[in-house]
């Protein structure tokens, strides 16, 4: 069996968030002065959170994303995900994660069955990545980069947030990283999840991105993998690694998406931008999953066709981005 949804779009691919703790506070995703964050009681337990992926396993995924916040920060989560990476059916685990606790966990996480990482990285020079990130220190990361390849991961990926004038500047230098390393460096539109005046001035376009690239490098277009993210794919002409393009604003991929996501606090959102979804809790209360797998098959048939952020901004409510996970 299989998961359709009512516009034929396939859905393989669960991004589960087990927390919307974070111990970085990025300029695009919160506000200075943080967010208000969830209580304890408040979120899935690691047995709900394995009962959910179970049911929507069960019904047709095929791919868990492991997000936050920053999914690392979750006291007890390398039990879970070994028990997550052991659920018949699944064939792809995989984590986001800011990299910053990766120098201690990349060996474990390899350990528990996570196959790929996916990490947050929008500045190659310290002091904006500090400003950035409000905090964060690029040297850990860059280290705990080392660490998961040294741990057996497969070279990561990168995916950096352009902000024209605050890190526009290191596009080269990001898609250099590429050049001997087998590193995919995904560029992503800033998308106004904040409502942030700043936003539009900021915006860079994907197609603006892809040019001041291949201003100096030829790049290739690549063929997608199944079960892939949103992604556009490159090769600069000889590089060991690929490049990726990310546009949810200015060519949103919306007819192609395979996901839906679970939060922290157990709603189920089919489409990042839809108000508030369904609350899985009094669900999870009842000891029988069908009704559990029933739901999830309702919310996957109820998917919008498509997001409208471009266009609605100014009426648009914030989406927490800690809370959902991207
Ligand atoms: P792969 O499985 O490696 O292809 O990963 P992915 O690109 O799906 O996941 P990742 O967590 O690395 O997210 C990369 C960026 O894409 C983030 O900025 C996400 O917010 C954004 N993104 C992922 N899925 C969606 C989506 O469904 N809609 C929108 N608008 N943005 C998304
Ligand atoms: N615009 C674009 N990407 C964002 N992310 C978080 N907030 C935004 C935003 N407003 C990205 C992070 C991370 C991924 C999970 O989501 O950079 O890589
Ligand atoms: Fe934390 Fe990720 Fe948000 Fe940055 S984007 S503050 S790393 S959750």
């Amino acid at each position: 069996m299989g998961l359709t949804d009512a516009y034929g779009r396939r859905i393989n691919y669960l991004r589960l968030s087990v927390t919307d703790r974070c111990n970085l506070r990025c300029c695009y995703c919160m506000p200075a002065e943080g967010v208000s964050k969830l209580e304890h009681r408040d979120l899935l337990s690691y047995e709900e959170l394995l009962r959910v992926s179970e049911a929507c396993v069960r019904e047709g995924v095929e791919k868990i994303r492991v997000t936050g916040g920053e999914p690392l920060v979750r006291k007890g989560l390398v039990p879970f995900l070994k028990e997550l990476s052991g659920l018949a059916g699944l064939k792809e685990l995989v984590l986001t994660t800011n990299g910053m606790l990766l120098q201690e966990l990349a060996l474990p996480l390899r350990k528990a069955g996570v196959a790929r990482l996916n990490i947050s990285l929008d500045s190659l020079k310290p002091e904006t990545f500090a400003r950035v990130t409000r905090g964060g220190d690029l040297a850990r990361v860059m280290s705990g980069i080392v660490t998961a390849e040294k741990a057996g991961f497969p070279p990561v990926k990168i995916n950096m947030v352009v902000m024209r004038g605050i890190n526009d500047q290191e596009i080269l230098d990001f898609a250099a990283l590429t050049l001997k390393k087998a590193y995919t460096v995904r560029f992503i539109e800033y998308m106004p999840t904040l409502c942030d005046h700043e936003w539009g001035a900021q915006c860079m376009s994907g197609s603006e991105i892809l040019q001041r690239i291949s201003e100096r490098y030829p790049l290739l277009p690549l063929v997608s993998a199944e079960m892939a993210g949103p992604a556009r794919n490159f090769r600069i002409e000889g590089a060991a690694g690929a490049i990726g393009i990310i546009t949810p604003i200015s060519g949103h991929f919306c007819e192609s998406c395979n996901r839906i996501r679970v939060t922290a606090a157990g709603r189920v959102r089919s489409c990042l931008f839809s108000e508030q979804g369904v609350d899985l809790k009094p669900l999870l209360a009842m000891s029988d999953d069908d009704t559990l797998r029933q739901t999830v098959r309702r919310i996957v048939n109820e998917k919008p066709g498509r997001h409208h952020l471009a266009e609605e901004q100014e009426e648009k409510q914030r989406v927490n981005m800690s809370r959902i996970g991207g």
